[in-house]
């Protein structure tokens, strides 16, 4: 039940300065009500991810930290197809329900919950959880968990350069990468954790259909351990009963 808010007047820090000037046009320096953006996370192919804290006790614990992945609505054309998507899939892995107590007369009494069990199925948590749809006059919001940085980034950058009319491409290793050849226990406890986001979408008939190393978010201890996975990007995600 997307949640409908008017955009925030409140103070906010201008990131247009992130924006290619097309991309301004786009996506503007907007931000919803009760957030306050604090970075940009990343770019996508009709989206953009930003980390954000939150400021109205209404919409979460204050001062947490969200990513908000901002749909702009272009005037005139339907939203995205992968936008719905990631919605109805959200709603599937993380089902709105009646708080206790409440009689779901209001959208603040509504929350939103595991489909399974994290204690049987641990994948839940390695999906970064949907926590809100927020739909303004200018853009469709939805609220993540925030995840870390992504595999791709970890284990390796890629730089394009012209050399001799050709272009060229520099890939650097980065240190996980070299720690994957280093720690033997590291390649297992990775696959493990992405193979548990399987079991849960297996279990509840879906087909992420985008899974690549941008779309896996891992947190590193200190000592370079697996910490945390997140699994995000469902716009492409479709059920396996509705294949044709
Ligand atoms: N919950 C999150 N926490 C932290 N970073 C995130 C989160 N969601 C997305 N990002 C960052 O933003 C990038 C783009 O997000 P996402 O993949 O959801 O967008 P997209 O438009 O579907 O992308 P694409 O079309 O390129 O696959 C990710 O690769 C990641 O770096
Ligand atoms: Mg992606």
């Amino acid at each position: 039940m997307p949640t409908t808010t008017k955009a925030s007047s409140s103070k906010q820090i201008s990131f247009l300065k992130e924006l290619i000037d097309s991309e301004k046009e786009k996506y503007g320096d907007r931000c919803p009500a009760g957030f306050r953006k604090l970075s940009l996370l990343g770019k996508g192919g009709i989206a953009l991810v930003w980390m954000a804290e939150v400021k109205d006790s209404k919409l979460g614990e204050l001062g947490s930290k969200v990513a908000l992945k901002q749909f702009p609505k272009v005037r005139g054309q339907p939203l995205d197809n992968s936008a719905i998507v990631e919605i109805e899939t959200g709603n599937i892995l993380f089902p709105l329900e009646v708080k206790d107590g409440c009689e779901g007369d209001t959208s603040d009494e509504f929350e939103r919950n595991y489909a399974l069990d994290p204690a049987e199925f641990p994948g839940m948590r390695s999906i970064s959880k949907l926590i809100d749809t927020i739909e303004d006059r200018h853009d469709l919001w939805l609220v993540y968990e925030v995840g870390s940085a992504c595999l791709g980034s970890l284990l390796h950058t890629v730089k394009g350069e012209f050399y001799k009319g050709e272009r060229i491409y520099n890939v650097a290793h980065q240190s996980f990468y070299q720690a994957l050849l280093s720690t033997p226990k590291i390649l297992p406890a990775l696959i493990k954790k992405i193979a548990e986001t399987f079991v849960v979408l297996s279990e509840l008939s879906i087909v992420h259909s985008d899974i690549k190393p941008d779309n896996i978010l891992v947190e590193l201890t200190p000592e370079g351990d697996i910490k945390d996975l997140k699994l995000i990007d469902f716009g492409s995600a479709f059920s396996f009963h509705n294949v044709t």
